[in-house]
C-alpha cells in the first residue's frame, strides 16, 4: 500500500520535528529565559507551558513510535545485518531522548537542584537527537 507508506513517512518526520523541536525550544530557548528566574516565577511560568507542552510532546512521541515500528516492519526484510544492527542502536538512542523528554516535562518542582538535572537531561536529548538524525540518513543511504 504505497499511499500508507508516504503517510507513515510523513507521520513520521512530523513527529520527530514536533520533539526535537520542541526539546530545541526547550532547552535553547525557555531554559536560559527563565534560569534567573526566581523559584516562585519559574514555577508559575512552567505551570503555564506544561499542559500543552504534555499533549504535544505525548502525541508527537505516540506518532514516533506508531510509524517508527511500521517503517522498522517495512525495512526488516529486504536489508542486512549491518543495517540492522544499526537501526538497533537508532532505536535505543531514539528510547532514551523520549524517556528524557518526558522527564523534562513532567512534575512541577522547580527547585534549584531539579532545574539543573532536568536541564541537564535536555542538553544530551539534543544532543542523542543530533546523532539519531545523522544515522537516519545513514540508514537511508543503506538500501
Ligand atoms: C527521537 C527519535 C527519532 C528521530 C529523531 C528519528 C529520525 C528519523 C529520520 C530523520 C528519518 C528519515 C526519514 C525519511 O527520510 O523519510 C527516520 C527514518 C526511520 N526511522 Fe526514525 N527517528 C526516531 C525514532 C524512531 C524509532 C523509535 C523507530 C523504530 C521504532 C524509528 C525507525 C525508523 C525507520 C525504520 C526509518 C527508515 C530508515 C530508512 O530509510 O532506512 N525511528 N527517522
Amino acid at each position: 500500500m504505497e499511499w500508507l507508506n508516504i503517510i507513515m513517512r510523513w507521520l513520521h518526520l512530523a513527529s520527530v520535528i514536533t520533539v526535537v523541536g520542541t526539546v530545541v525550544f526547550l532547552r535553547l530557548i525557555i531554559k536560559p529565559a527563565i534560569g534567573n528566574f526566581s523559584e516562585e516565577k519559574r514555577l508559575s511560568v512552567l505551570n503555564s507551558l506544561q499542559y500543552r507542552l504534555k499533549i504535544l510532546l505525548h502525541s508527537a512521541i505516540a506518532g514516533i513510535l506508531i510509524s517508527g515500528l511500521y517503517n522498522t516492519h517495512l525495512i526488516w526484510k529486504t536489508t542486512e545485518s549491518t543495517y540492522h544492527n544499526m537501526l538497533l542502536f537508532k532505536i535505543l538512542l531514539a528510547l532514551i531522548v523520549i524517556i528524557l523528554a518526558i522527564y523534562s516535562v513532567s512534575g512541577s518542582s522547580t527547585k534549584n537542584q531539579y532545574f539543573s538535572k532536568k536541564t541537564q537531561g535536555l542538553t544530551l536529548s539534543l544532543i542523542l537527537a543530533v546523532i539519531i538524525i545523522a544515522l537516519s540518513a545513514f540508514l537511508r543511504s543503506l538500501h
